[in-house]
Protein backbone atom coordinates (compact mmCIF):
# COMPACT_ATOMS: atom_id res chain seq x y z
CA UNK A 1 0.00 0.00 0.00
CA UNK A 2 1.05 3.40 -1.14
CA UNK A 3 2.30 5.79 1.91
CA UNK A 4 -0.30 8.38 2.09
CA UNK A 5 1.95 11.40 2.02
CA UNK A 6 3.83 9.88 -1.03
CA UNK A 7 0.20 8.91 -2.19
CA UNK A 8 -0.96 12.73 -1.82
CA UNK A 9 2.31 14.08 -3.32
CA UNK A 10 1.79 11.92 -6.84
CA UNK A 11 -1.70 13.10 -6.95
CA UNK A 12 -0.38 16.85 -6.89
CA UNK A 13 1.86 15.98 -9.71
CA UNK A 14 -0.99 14.99 -11.58
CA UNK A 15 -2.43 18.39 -11.09
CA UNK A 16 1.08 19.76 -12.22
CA UNK A 17 1.21 17.96 -15.44
CA UNK A 18 -2.19 18.56 -16.42
CA UNK A 19 -1.40 22.37 -15.78
CA UNK A 20 1.51 21.45 -17.85
CA UNK A 21 -0.80 20.12 -20.49
CA UNK A 22 -3.25 23.33 -20.02
CA UNK A 23 -0.37 25.73 -20.86
CA UNK A 24 1.16 24.76 -23.36
CA UNK A 25 -2.41 24.67 -25.46
CA UNK A 26 -2.66 28.03 -24.30
CA UNK A 27 1.07 29.12 -25.81
CA UNK A 28 -0.07 26.74 -28.75
CA UNK A 29 -3.12 29.05 -29.41
CA UNK A 30 -0.56 32.28 -29.06
CA UNK A 31 1.05 30.92 -31.82
CA UNK A 32 -1.81 29.94 -33.75
CA UNK A 33 -2.92 33.79 -33.70
CA UNK A 34 0.54 34.79 -34.89
CA UNK A 35 0.29 32.41 -37.88
CA UNK A 36 3.09 30.57 -36.62
CA UNK A 37 1.39 26.78 -36.66
CA UNK A 38 4.87 24.78 -36.71
CA UNK A 39 5.53 26.27 -33.54
CA UNK A 40 1.84 25.68 -32.43
CA UNK A 41 2.09 21.97 -33.30
CA UNK A 42 5.33 21.55 -31.50
CA UNK A 43 3.29 22.91 -28.39
CA UNK A 44 -0.08 20.66 -28.83
CA UNK A 45 2.53 17.70 -29.21
CA UNK A 46 3.94 18.75 -25.84
CA UNK A 47 0.88 19.26 -24.00
CA UNK A 48 0.00 15.67 -25.51
CA UNK A 49 3.22 14.32 -23.55
CA UNK A 50 2.24 15.93 -20.24
CA UNK A 51 -1.28 14.43 -20.78
CA UNK A 52 0.56 11.43 -21.11
CA UNK A 53 2.64 11.99 -18.03
CA UNK A 54 -0.50 12.50 -15.99
CA UNK A 55 -1.64 8.57 -17.30
CA UNK A 56 1.70 7.21 -16.01
CA UNK A 57 0.52 8.86 -12.59
CA UNK A 58 -2.38 7.27 -12.39
CA UNK A 59 -1.65 3.90 -13.66
CA UNK A 60 1.00 3.93 -10.66
CA UNK A 61 -1.05 5.50 -8.19
CA UNK A 62 -3.96 2.63 -8.74
CA UNK A 63 -1.82 0.02 -9.34
CA UNK A 64 -0.49 0.52 -5.87
CA UNK A 65 -4.25 0.27 -4.50
CA UNK A 66 -4.55 4.14 -3.83
CA UNK A 67 -7.11 6.54 -5.60
CA UNK A 68 -6.10 9.11 -8.04
CA UNK A 69 -6.89 12.60 -7.39
CA UNK A 70 -7.43 15.50 -9.44
CA UNK A 71 -6.97 19.16 -8.13
CA UNK A 72 -7.81 22.66 -9.66
CA UNK A 73 -6.29 23.94 -12.48
CA UNK A 74 -5.10 27.73 -12.46
CA UNK A 75 -5.32 29.84 -15.84
CA UNK A 76 -2.00 29.93 -17.28
CA UNK A 77 -0.54 32.80 -19.00
CA UNK A 78 -1.47 34.12 -22.28
CA UNK A 79 0.12 37.09 -23.06
CA UNK A 80 3.22 36.92 -24.30
CA UNK A 81 5.90 39.70 -26.53
CA UNK A 82 7.59 37.00 -28.76
CA UNK A 83 8.13 33.59 -29.70
CA UNK A 84 11.61 33.81 -27.31
CA UNK A 85 9.64 34.86 -24.58
CA UNK A 86 7.39 31.93 -25.12
CA UNK A 87 9.75 29.71 -25.02
CA UNK A 88 11.94 30.96 -21.83
CA UNK A 89 8.61 30.78 -20.06
CA UNK A 90 8.89 27.08 -20.68
CA UNK A 91 12.01 26.43 -20.11
CA UNK A 92 11.63 27.89 -16.90
CA UNK A 93 8.38 26.00 -16.47
CA UNK A 94 10.48 22.92 -16.91
CA UNK A 95 12.95 23.68 -14.51
CA UNK A 96 9.86 24.15 -11.96
CA UNK A 97 8.52 20.44 -12.87
CA UNK A 98 12.31 19.57 -12.64
CA UNK A 99 12.36 20.88 -8.70
CA UNK A 100 8.86 19.04 -8.17
CA UNK A 101 9.89 15.73 -9.50
CA UNK A 102 13.35 16.01 -7.55
CA UNK A 103 10.99 16.61 -4.56
CA UNK A 104 9.18 13.36 -5.19
CA UNK A 105 12.40 11.45 -5.39
CA UNK A 106 13.52 12.72 -1.83
CA UNK A 107 10.39 11.43 -0.86
CA UNK A 108 10.32 8.46 -2.01
CA UNK A 109 14.15 7.73 -0.66
CA UNK A 110 13.03 8.95 2.73
CA UNK A 111 10.32 6.82 3.31
CA UNK A 112 12.16 3.78 1.76
CA UNK A 113 9.77 3.59 -1.03
CA UNK A 114 11.51 1.94 -3.53
CA UNK A 115 8.95 1.20 -6.03
CA UNK A 116 8.33 4.79 -6.16
CA UNK A 117 11.77 6.14 -6.85
CA UNK A 118 12.21 3.36 -9.53
CA UNK A 119 8.64 5.24 -11.73
CA UNK A 120 9.82 8.56 -10.24
CA UNK A 121 13.47 7.29 -12.22
CA UNK A 122 11.87 7.42 -16.00
CA UNK A 123 10.35 11.29 -15.04
CA UNK A 124 13.75 12.45 -14.00
CA UNK A 125 15.40 11.96 -17.02
CA UNK A 126 12.70 12.57 -18.73
CA UNK A 127 13.17 16.38 -17.14
CA UNK A 128 16.30 16.21 -18.18
CA UNK A 129 15.38 15.25 -22.22
CA UNK A 130 12.72 18.27 -21.65
CA UNK A 131 15.34 21.03 -20.28
CA UNK A 132 17.89 20.34 -23.16
CA UNK A 133 15.16 20.20 -25.98
CA UNK A 134 13.32 23.23 -25.25
CA UNK A 135 16.78 24.93 -24.39
CA UNK A 136 17.76 24.18 -27.63
CA UNK A 137 14.75 25.98 -29.19
CA UNK A 138 15.50 28.81 -26.61
CA UNK A 139 19.34 29.36 -28.03
CA UNK A 140 17.63 29.02 -31.51
CA UNK A 141 15.76 31.75 -30.86
CA UNK A 142 18.25 33.89 -29.92
CA UNK A 143 20.35 33.30 -32.63
CA UNK A 144 17.27 34.27 -34.64
CA UNK A 145 16.74 37.50 -33.11
CA UNK A 146 14.85 39.72 -35.28
CA UNK A 147 15.45 37.53 -38.52
CA UNK A 148 11.95 36.69 -39.89
CA UNK A 149 13.43 34.11 -42.33
CA UNK A 150 15.10 32.34 -39.34
CA UNK A 151 11.61 32.18 -37.47
CA UNK A 152 10.25 30.49 -40.70
CA UNK A 153 12.72 27.97 -40.90
CA UNK A 154 12.07 27.21 -37.81
CA UNK A 155 9.15 27.47 -37.88
CA UNK A 156 9.00 24.58 -40.34
CA UNK A 157 11.29 22.32 -38.42
CA UNK A 158 9.42 22.53 -35.43
CA UNK A 159 6.23 21.62 -37.72
CA UNK A 160 7.60 18.31 -38.76
CA UNK A 161 7.80 16.96 -34.63
CA UNK A 162 6.16 13.62 -34.20
CA UNK A 163 4.23 12.22 -30.68
CA UNK A 164 6.18 9.26 -28.98
CA UNK A 165 4.40 7.25 -26.41
CA UNK A 166 5.74 7.55 -23.29
CA UNK A 167 7.58 3.87 -23.00
CA UNK A 168 5.61 3.87 -19.34
CA UNK A 169 2.63 3.75 -21.28
CA UNK A 170 3.62 0.62 -23.60
CA UNK A 171 1.81 0.92 -26.38
CA UNK A 172 4.03 2.43 -28.87
FE1 LIG B 1 5.71 16.35 -17.70
FE1 LIG C 1 7.30 18.78 -19.39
Amino acid sequence: MLNNKMCQALNSQITAEFYSSYLYMQMGSWFDSKGLSGFAHWMKLQAQEEAAHTEILYNYIIERGAPAEYGAIEKPRNEFKSPLEVFEAVLKHEETVTGLINSLMALAIELNDFATKARLEWFVMEQVEEESGVGDVVNKLRLIGDDTNGLFILDKDLSTRTFNVPSPLGKA
